[in-house]
């Protein structure tokens, strides 16, 4: 879903997934629900409002949660009549000709009005259809962005298309259907959302009007849409909130990656600005990775973990362009494991190390993503860096509040003057961590990254560079967590004491 909020509204769209199945009658979603999202055989989660779904009797008790639409779907479509806005197929849109493409996927699917309301207000593109917009124009620059981004995410990044059904086990044959997306001029709670229908296997789309052009929510609701068609992690609770982080990649890559350039150009769509919030990753970066919790959490801001591993700066083995697409294909099927399990196979660097470097780098934002560095020079004086508290003799400690939760890190810009070797030293860790002192060139901007080995480092930083110590809560042992609702293992803070000369935090 895309939350209302802000000027663009951003993006909710809530677990799917359960590790447990609720009873007929019981609650099965709603903000803040942290229970089980699906229902027992026989019964259907069924979205009542943005605060409650309930299990109604019928239906199937596979995929998804709050989304399926009954009973608030008596808004009236504000879909003009007029001959301008009759039914259109359109057939001059270019179509995507990279070869990771299926080979017999077709150039134009076949529409199902049955996905969704339905109406006789729409406008056709080769893989979408855009039901209810206000305007043709509107619809045009819709469909030429979501066709854009379906070139890059199936046609770039060879994604499985959303147009075969999720049911679909043999995609080769088809059939392909087009993508529905429903422009509407209100949603609960949201500015847009996902909802996935059972018996065809598709997703489709609602927007709220005044978004349907705006890539953050009509492109992050498509990401849902890809996910959903990917398959494997639908119905694990374990994922569940993950699809925000997912869903929110998805749209910034789209709007900055040069992974999506061609993409862009095909169908005269601009590269924008990154969406990266630097105040929430950098500022709050001791949480759990990604984090779930109601108001608190962060999985909505938590992608360029996903923009790193994509991009991978350190050339880690089994990381790179597709390496979301391998967490998606190397998830082991129903196993409801969590995505950094799927990690631990998909590369063998191991999942401390990728972690620990990803935080190291997000000292300066240097995580290969193109223009996410570029913003923070500008916000890194009003982030939150207040996490160690001295001791005296230059011994600090993290403040209790913000000790570095499960795979969450401290960042500590060290300030120092002229040319000095800074030595770092921790001791007394609760837990297992990855320290590393990140340098940066302030002229050049390279950067340079030193481990600590055996808990300490010693660096010599020259008078034109600067220097953050970064430490991980990084465990051996990955955990079973679900982010919707975190366990004491994940919130089990990491404790140390680190001795710094050489700078000051
Ligand atoms: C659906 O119901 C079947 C039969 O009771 C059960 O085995 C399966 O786990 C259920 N699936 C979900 C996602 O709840
Ligand atoms: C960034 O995150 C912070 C903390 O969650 C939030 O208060 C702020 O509104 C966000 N900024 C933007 C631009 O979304
Ligand atoms: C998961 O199941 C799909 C079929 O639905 C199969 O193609 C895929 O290889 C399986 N993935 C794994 C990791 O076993
Ligand atoms: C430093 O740590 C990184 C990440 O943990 C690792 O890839 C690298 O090999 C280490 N370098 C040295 C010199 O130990
Ligand atoms: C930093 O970068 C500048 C400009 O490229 C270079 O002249 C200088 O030698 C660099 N400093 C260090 C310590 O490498």
């Amino acid at each position: 879903m895309a939350r209302l909020g802000g000027l663009l509204g951003f993006l909710l769209f809530q677990a799917i997934g359960a590790y447990a199945q609720a009873p007929l009658y019981g609650q099965c979603g709603g903000i803040g629900w942290t229970g089980p999202t699906s229902c027992s055989a026989g019964s259907t989660c069924i979205y009542s409002n943005a605060y409650y779904s309930q299990c109604l009797p019928g239906g199937s008790n596979t995929s998804t949660t709050t989304t399926l639409t009954t009973t608030t779907r008596t808004t009236t479509r504000t879909g003009t009549t007029s001959a301008t806005t009759a039914p259109t197929t359109t057939t001059t849109r270019a179509t995507t000709t990279t070869s990771s493409l299926s080979g017999n996927e077709p150039a134009t699917f076949t529409a199902n009005p049955n996905i969704g309301p339905g109406g006789s207000n729409f406008r056709d593109s080769p893989h979408f259809r855009v039901y209810g917009a206000t305007s043709t124009s509107a619809a045009d620059a819709a469909l030429d962005m979501l066709e854009a981004a379906y070139s890059c995410f199936v046609g770039t990044l060879g994604w499985r298309s959303p147009g075969l059904s999720y049911n679909d086990n043999t995609d080769d044959d088809g059939p392909w259907t087009k993508i529905n997306i429903y422009s509407v001029s209100t949603l609960p709670g949201a500015a847009g959302v996902m909802h996935a229908d059972y018996a065809t296997g598709m997703a489709w789309l609602e927007v709220i009007h005044q978004y349907l052009t705006i890539p953050g929510v009509t492109v992050h609701e498509f990401g849902h849409g890809m996910h959903y068609h990917e398959k494997t992690w639908v119905d694990q609770g374990r994922t569940g909130a993950w699809w925000e982080t997912v869903a929110n990649f998805v749209a910034d890559t789209f709007k900055t990656s040069p992974l999506c350039a061609s993409a862009r150009s095909q169908y005269g769509q601009s590269a924008t600005a990154t969406e990266i919030n630097l105040s929430k990753v950098i500022g709050d970066s001791f949480q759990v990775i990604v984090d779930g919790s109601v108001d608190t959490g962060n999985y909505y801001e938590a992608w360029p973990f996903l923009s790193y591993l994509t991009y991978n700066p350190d050339g880690y083995s089994g990381l790179g362009t597709n390496a979301l697409r391998n967490l998606f294909r190397q998830y082991a099927n129903n196993s409801n494991e969590t995505p950094l399990h799927t990690l631990a196979r998909v590369s063998s660097t191991g999942v401390a190390t990728i972690v620990g470097r990803y935080w190291a780098r997000m000292a300066y934002v240097d995580i290969g993503h193109p223009t996410a560095g570029q913003v923070f020079p500008s916000q890194r004086s009003r982030l939150n860096y207040a996490n160690l508290d001295s001791q005296g003799n230059n011994v600090y400690k993290p403040k209790s509040a913000r000790r570095p939760l499960y795979m969450g890190a401290n960042i500590v810009p060290l300030k120092k003057s002229g040319a000095v070797t800074v030595n770092v030293a921790v001791s007394g860790a609760s837990l297992a961590y990855t320290a590393t002192l990140s340098i940066r060139n302030t002229s050049s901007g390279a950067t340079r990254y030193v481990n600590l080995s055996g808990g300490s480092a010693s660096a010599a930083v020259a008078s034109d560079e600067e220097v953050t110590f970064v430490i991980a809560n990084t465990p051996a042992n990955l955990i079973l967590y679900d982010a919707f609702s975190l366990s004491s293992d994940v919130k089990n803070g990491l404790d140390y004491s680190v001795t710094i000369t050489g700078a000051t935090p």
